[in-house]
């Protein structure tokens, strides 16, 4: 079922609100790929009621080209949706719908976890992330949300998100879907051609090497092995290559035991932006 204003769906998901019925929700922005069916599967069969949103969302893009160019098929995306899982509410608002007073962030306080990568890299992304991402929990008020790992920093700024504004949503971070060669799945993937998208494997590929010395090499030596092998390939732009502390997201020096390490990338291949990231121990 297609609602387009926050006011219709909100009226539908009363009825069940005063139900014991959990209401999950998938947040998207759309151009739907396997990946996001597999969180709207999660969602199923976690929630007895499943929103997902479709809204490309202008304030989390740093750079209008790419806002230009993100793929949108909003008939295709519900088809899909209704194909394989007819019963899901899909929330679909205009831009006006969902920023009423001008289409502006707000700014939160996500500390450290801002400053790093994506925080670093995209400027204002994360503040873009956080409002609609607030302004979506506010309309739908799901039980539990699910988000993929393959943005897992975004993950870590959505959790610190509920911590700021209290709501009570419990979220839930899912693996990431891969394509068979190994490239995670993007709804961006949709705009490289056939050879880039069959060499960009060697993203994970690479990054499944760290993974692999993670116990013979020191961070700057699985930084420099990373980059060894993605110079080998021209049509590669390493925009970085972190390894950071899985909960902090801060770049670390030196490995200590007990905690928990990931590598992420940010790759530019044929304009196109893609990343990624790996559990190391
Ligand atoms: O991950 C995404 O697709 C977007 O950042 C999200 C969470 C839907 C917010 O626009």
């Amino acid at each position: 079922m297609l609602f387009t204003t926050a006011s219709k769906l909100s009226e539908n998901l009363k009825n069940f609100r005063s139900s014991t019925k959990k209401i999950g929700f998938v947040p998207t922005m759309g151009a739907l790929h396997s990946g996001h069916m597999s969180l709207i599967t999660q969602a199923h069969q976690q929630t007895e009621v499943v929103v997902v949103s479709i809204f490309v969302n202008p304030t989390q893009f740093n750079n209008s080209s790419d806002l230009e160019k993100y793929p949108r098929n909003l008939e295709k995306d519900i088809n899909y949706i209704n194909e394989n899982y007819p019963n899901t509410l899909i929330f679909a608002p205009a831009i006006e719908e969902m920023y009423t007073r001008g289409c502006q962030s707000e700014s939160f306080d996500f500390g450290e976890l801002e400053k790093v990568m994506e925080g670093a890299f995209r400027p204002g992304h994360f503040n873009g992330v956080g409002t609609i991402v607030k302004r979506l929990f506010e309309v739908v008020q799901p039980d539990i949300a699910f988000f993929v790992e393959k943005d897992f920093q975004q993950l870590a700024v959505v959790r610190r998100l509920v911590e700021i504004t209290k709501l009570p949503v419990k979220i839930v971070g899912c693996e990431t879907e891969r394509e068979p060669n190994g490239l995670a799945k993007s709804s961006r993937n949709e705009r490289l051609s056939e050879t880039a998208r069959e060499e960009a494997k060697v993203i994970f590929q690479s990054l499944s090497k760290l993974k692999f010395a993670f116990n013979d090499k020191s961070p700057r030596e699985l930084k420099d092995m990373f980059e060894t092998e993605l110079e080998s390939n021209t049509k590669f732009e390493l925009e970085y290559i972190q390894i950071a502390d899985e909960e902090t997201l801060q770049p670390v020096e030196e490995f200590e035991k007990e905690k928990k390490y990931r590598a992420f990338t940010a790759v530019i291949v044929e304009e196109v932006r893609l990343i990624d990231n790996i559990a190391l121990n």
